[in-house]
């Protein structure tokens, strides 16, 4: 009776273990496919109203919609934080999956990138202090100009102006502070970035009527990765329509 028991009970313990085994084996795969089912946003989150922190959170219109592309992919989106002009070679070599970072459309970055559908209209506007004698592109000849190393407005105002007017700075709010302690006479920068800043600081800048370039943002992805770009054309196409993506943009826009 004993050893019966005894035998019982081995069987049901070596059951037990086979049981075991096979549902490490599922937690195991599952979790492989969960960590697959993420995907790693770089930005730089320097940008309000598109991306910035806030208390340590990210926010902004590229980080909700990024957020709502992966919900709708079923996948976890994490963001990485790096400076703007890493954020090309950072998708190149595949340590993210795409960039948002109201990334401006461009012939010379299709050479390094694909572009998705693009999602917001942009122009690269002149800011400069309320007492400037700027009033338009024509005046900034030989002035100091301040941008954001990498952008178009760094790439626009370095063929236009020349090297020597160029103030390069990894943060545009300091370029914004440069000009305000009188260091550089203008600022090139995203229209919805300037008002956004200008914004808090309305005494010391102001924002020029002339456009300097109209530009499109769009997701941009590795070159051949169709598969994720196919995916997030879908999502994008559909925010677009339904209305979802207005709705994000009226939360940070006014
Ligand atoms: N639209 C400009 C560009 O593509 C500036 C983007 C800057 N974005 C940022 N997150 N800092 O060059």
């Amino acid at each position: 009776m004993k050893k019966f028991l005894s035998l019982t009970l081995s069987v049901v313990m070596i059951l037990g273990l086979v049981a075991c085994a096979t549902k490490q084996a599922q937690t195991s795969s599952a979790s492989a496919e969960n960590s697959s089912a993420k995907l790693v946003m770089c930005t730089n989150a320097e940008f309000p109203p598109y991306e910035y922190k806030d208390g340590g959170e990210f926010m902004g219109i590229d980080v909700e919609c990024a957020k709502l592309i992966g919900e709708k992919l079923g996948v976890e989106v994490e963001i990485l934080d790096i400076a703007f002009d890493s954020l090309i070679p950072t998708v190149m070599s595949g340590k993210a999956d795409f960039a948002m970072a109201g990334m401006t459309v461009t012939e010379d970055r299709k050479e390094n990138v694909d572009f998705s559908h693009t999602y917001q209209k942009a122009v690269q506007t002149i800011v400069v202090p309320v007492n400037s004698t700027i009033e338009t592109v024509d005046d900034m000849y030989g002035k100091k100009i301040g941008v954001q190393t990498g952008t178009t407005g760094d790439i626009y105002c370095s063929d236009d102006f020349g090297e020597e007017s160029m103030e390069r700075y990894s943060k545009i709010v300091d370029g914004f502070q440069a000009m305000k302690t009188g260091k550089i006479d203008a600022v090139v920068v995203d229209d919805q970035v300037a008002k956004a800043i200008v914004a808090q600081d309305e005494t010391s800048f102001k924002i020029l009527e002339t456009a300097y370039a109209e530009e499109e943002y769009a997701i941009a992805v590795k070159k051949g990765n169709t598969e994720l770009l196919n995916k997030i054309n879908t999502v994008i196409d559909e925010i677009k329509s339904n209305g979802e993506l207005k709705s994000i943009v009226d939360k940070y826009i006014k």
